[in-house]
């Protein structure tokens, strides 16, 4: 009998997700942003899903794009990080990729292609992130060196580095230097993702880039609530075992019965994904019930402390994040985000889409 750890793909939720942020963004074009496997949920899986919906998607870098060609999917796809080397700029022309463009040696590479040969590009704005992008004031002369390489499809694109924190305020000052760039330059622009389409819609614009939503989470806005889990990390409990007071559980010893505890071995760990950092007491949720972690996380198993909640048997249900834990939550007990947790589902977890 086959390890019953899988992850659950809702197609439902994808699709519902996708449809909600852009009802919510109604005077923009939505792109899905599905890099790292689309945060773990299978890149080619949500390309087909949102196929009908999303004219565009996004991904880091261009193997991913290539992944998805090799896989069908047609719709033009944005390169987040732009070329890496030279050679990815007639690459990119050839997988009918947008390349962004963040310095000025990609712009460089691109020039030295024919004309007729170089890929579309965006233009990254760095308006105060600092990760990646030309300075504002470097925009308009790169603009008029690299004329050549500005086309229909050009568009001025720049990140928000706190979109997520609704009372922090420098968000408001990256959207006011970004829109005094903007209002010299006639191109269009693309600046929100999840966070900021939802908790700041004066930063929806020509296109938003929407990821983590999607797949549901999002800030502490209305309209999370009504976004729905995409995935379901779920496994089985592979044993029970009474202890008594006084008695430790798992790698060294750091959680102690005080009293006589049922203790359930569920079969995933830390090479699954599930987080090494989460603590004694991370909810998990058994029969569909929450108990508390108990013991250190193994690279395949965790024990889980289900004394207080009945009757517990191996091969019964477990739900490490899904409807039931908020994959918010159990990433807020291991020091980390959602993102984190969704793209670090390992290859040794089987995706199964369920279209119900
Ligand atoms: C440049 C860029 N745009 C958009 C996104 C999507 O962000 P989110 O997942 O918060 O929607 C990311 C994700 O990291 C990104 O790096």
């Amino acid at each position: 009998m086959s390890r019953q750890t899988q992850a659950i793909i809702h197609a439902d939720a994808i699709i519902h997700n996708f449809k909600l942020l852009q009802a919510s963004a109604p005077h923009s074009r939505s792109m899905a942003v599905i890099k790292a496997d689309a945060y773990g949920h299978g890149a080619v899986n949500v390309a087909r899903l949102l196929r009908d919906i999303c004219q565009r998607f996004a991904v880091a870098i261009i193997e991913e794009a290539i992944a998805l060609r090799e896989a069908g999917i047609t719709a033009p796809i944005v390169v987040l990080e732009g070329p890496h080397q030279q050679r990815e700029c007639a690459l990119a022309k050839a997988s009918d990729c947008i390349m962004v463009a963040h310095h000025q040696s990609q712009l460089d590479w691109l020039m030295a292609l024919p004309e007729g040969q170089r890929p579309h590009i965006w233009l990254k704005v760095d308006s105060g992130m600092h990760r990646l992008g030309f300075a504002i004031d470097e925009v308009e002369p790169i603009l008029t060196s690299y004329q050549a390489l500005v086309t229909s499809e050009t568009v001025l694109v720049t990140h928000l580095a706190c979109a997520d924190d609704l009372e922090n305020p420098f968000t408001q000052q990256q959207l006011d230097a970004f829109a005094a760039l903007k209002n010299r330059i006639d191109l269009p622009v693309s600046i929100a993702n999840s966070p900021a389409t939802l908790a700041w819609p004066q930063s929806q614009a020509n296109w938003n880039r929407l990821g983590v939503a999607v797949f549901g989470s999002g800030p502490d806005v209305p309209e999370r609530a009504q976004l729905k889990p995409a995935m379901t990390l779920r496994s089985s409990v592979m044993a029970v075992r009474t202890i008594t007071p006084g008695e430790y559980v798992g790698y060294g010893q750091n959680w102690q019965a005080q009293r006589t505890s049922k203790i359930a071995t569920v079969a995933i760990g830390y090479a699954d994904g599930y987080p090494r950092h989460c603590p004694n007491g991370t909810p998990v949720a058994i029969n569909g019930q929450i108990a508390p972690l108990a013991g250190r996380v193994s690279m395949d198993m965790i024990t889980v402390d289900v004394t207080d909640i009945g009757e517990v048997r191996p091969g019964d249900r477990v739900e490490l994040w899904g409807e039931q834990v908020n994959i918010d939550t159990v990433a807020h007990h291991a020091g980390t985000i959602g993102y984190e947790l969704m793209t670090r589902v390992s290859q040794r977890v089987p995706r199964i889409v369920r279209h119900r």
